[in-house]
């Protein structure tokens, strides 16, 4: 029995090859690479010493997919095939919808044929939309305020609806809050295309000089510093949480959201300090105004991860920031 890991070349598919692979796993990855470089793959081998089949397709591609499920007796999938950068969804939500949402519905229809209803999904923290309290829990309502939080939110509604209509189905719908981070040993991590959204991938690049400053977006929000608070969480232990959670529908039937994150917040300014001690890199930064559909403050209630699946994040910041720039160091132009 092996594992489909769909964007298994991507930042957090990587690392949770390598989780998978440590653990004893066989796995195999289904990847277009439209966001990952093919030497993420050849680092995951260097890891684990592992080696494992890769198909470098579409997950709208029928016949590629079918391939690898004719094969390959796949017991389970991991899924984290899928664009997620909000800005481009909002200039071409056709791109997102087609690709996440039709992408997934056509994966499924072959792991259905193929008889596999095992299927962990990536979901994301922007389903509890802008007006929940916090501490995010898992039963608040949902909602998203652009396409690619839509593509998320529908996709958690089919993969509902597919267990409701057929019970075999086992779900699991994770709901990640901020990863960042690195493998420890410096060899994968997050490459992102072009200038960065996000701030972590933001923050390397100003500490390598590729960048001048950072841009702080907004210090007036209700926060410990005026500065937007996220719940950061450490990519290998977002890794460990995909093998707990394939060992639970490995084990189980049903649908189940569950938040990974570490239940704490910190701010933009605790970031950039810890990452200023990690590197010993002065960081600057100007404030600008705030960025449009940005929240101030959200983290995860965690509770639920250690309920189900007996996983909690162990991880802090200074780990965060330590490895991220261990990569960042050894990469300084990426994979
Ligand atoms: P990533 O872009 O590094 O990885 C996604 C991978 O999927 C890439 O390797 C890309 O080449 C591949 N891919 C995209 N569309 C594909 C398609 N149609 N067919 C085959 N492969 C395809 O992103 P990531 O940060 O590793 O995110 C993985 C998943 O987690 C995504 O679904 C993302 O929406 C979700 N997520 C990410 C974050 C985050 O902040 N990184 C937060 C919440 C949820
Ligand atoms: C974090 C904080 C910014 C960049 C996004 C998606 C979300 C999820 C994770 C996929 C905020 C501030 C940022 C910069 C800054 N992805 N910031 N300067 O917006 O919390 O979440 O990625 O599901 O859906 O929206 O992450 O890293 O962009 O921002 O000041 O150059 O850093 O305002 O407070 P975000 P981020």
């Amino acid at each position: 029995m092996k594992i489909l890991v769909t964007g298994g070349a991507g930042f957090i598919g990587s690392h949770t090859c390598v989780a998978l692979l440590e653990a004893g796993y066989d796995i195999v990855v289904l990847d277009n690479l439209c966001n990952a470089k093919p030497a993420a793959l050849e680092r995951i081998r260097q890891i684990t010493g592992k080696d494992f089949p890769f198909y470098q397709a579409d997950i709208l591609d029928r016949a590629g997919v079918g391939q690898a499920f004719r094969e390959h007796d796949i017991g389970a999938v991991i899924h984290f095939a899928g664009l997620k950068a909000v800005g481009e969804s909002v200039k071409n939500p056709l791109l997102y919808y087609h690709n996440n949402v039709a992408g997934t519905v056509a994966f499924c229809q072959i792991m259905a044929e193929a008889g596999c209803k095992k299927i962990v999904f990536s979901s994301s923290a922007t389903v509890y939309g802008p007006t929940n309290p916090i501490p995010y829990r898992e039963e608040f309502p949902t909602s998203a305020t652009n396409p690619y939080g839509y593509t998320k939110l529908m996709v958690e509604q089919i993969l509902s609806d597919l267990y409701r209509a057929d019970n075999e189905w086992s779900v699991s719908l994770l709901r990640y809050f901020n990863p960042i981070g690195a493998h420890e040993s410096g060899l994968i991590g997050e490459d992102p295309n072009g200038i960065p959204n996000n701030l972590l991938p933001y923050i390397c690049q100003v500490a390598v000089g590729k960048l001048e400053k950072l841009h702080v977006y907004g210090n007036d929000y209700d926060t410990v510093d005026g500065t937007g608070v996220r719940d950061y969480v450490h990519v290998c232990d977002l890794a460990e949480g995909h093998l707990q959670a394939l060992e639970y529908v490995l084990g189980h039937t049903g649908v189940d959201a569950v938040n990974l994150g570490t239940g704490k917040g910190c701010s933009v300014l605790e970031v950039v300090a810890a990452y200023e001690r990690a590197s010993g890199r002065r960081i600057p930064y100007v404030i600008d105004p705030r960025r449009p559909g940005d929240l101030g403050e959200y983290y995860a209630d965690a509770s639920k991860a250690q309920r189900v699946f007996g996983w909690k994040a162990k991880r802090g910041l200074d780990e965060m920031c330590r490895d991220s720039w261990n990569f960042t160091k050894k990469n300084p132009a990426g994979l």
